[in-house]
């Protein structure tokens, strides 16, 4: 009877375990364009959002946030997005503080909704990384802040689970 009492609470201990353990470990937020925001690029300069994307490593569960007066921001198809087309986007906003998760692994296309801006350069294009393609160096080289979630490293994550462990098992066991 001991005997099956203890491999319950080993099998509870690990059932808390790995539930803990599959909790998104860190995202990220990204204004972006950093400080200028969502603009109209500079005639000389009209690369500077993919550029802007090009120096950060996005990762699934990140939101970059968009900032921008008068003007508005349209997630569209890689099509619409070459040819500026902002007849039906996937989504649109016009808030002036537009927040988008990337909750897939696949580019994502944005452009201005307001005619003329996409063609002188307000569009962007975010690759997502997919667990592939990670390294160590996620996030930050430029205005990224942390949204901690819950960032469990593996000693953390296992006193934790032993503090939800011996919650439960005191109501289960
Ligand atoms: C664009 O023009 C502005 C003002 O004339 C200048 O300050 C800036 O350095 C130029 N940028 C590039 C990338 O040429
Ligand atoms: C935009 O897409 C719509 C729907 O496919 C199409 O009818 C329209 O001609 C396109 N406009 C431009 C400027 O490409």
């Amino acid at each position: 009877m001991a005997f099956i009492n203890s491999v319950r609470v080993v099998l509870l201990f690990c059932v808390v375990f790995f539930c803990l353990q599959s909790l998104p470990v860190l995202c990220f937020e990204y204004q972006v364009g950093g400080p200028r925001g969502w603009v109209v690029p500079p005639s000389n300069d009209s690369k500077i959002y993919n550029d802007w994307a090009s120096q950060n490593r996005f990762q699934l569960g990140d939101t970059i946030r968009f900032k921008y007066s008068k003007d508005s921001v349209m997630e569209v198809t890689e099509e619409d997005y070459k040819n500026c087309n902002s007849s039906r986007p996937n989504f649109f906003s016009n808030t002036g503080n537009t927040v988008f998760k990337l909750d897939h692994y696949r580019p994502f296309y944005f452009i201005s909704g307001v005619s003329g801006h996409c063609e002188r350069g307000q569009h962007l294009i975010i690759k997502v990384k997919t667990p592939a393609d990670q390294s160590p160096s996620h996030g930050a080289k430029s205005s990224a802040s942390p949204l901690v979630v819950s960032s469990f490293g593996s000693s953390k994550l296992v006193v934790v689970s032993l503090l939800v462990f011996s919650f439960v098992a005191s109501v289960v066991v």
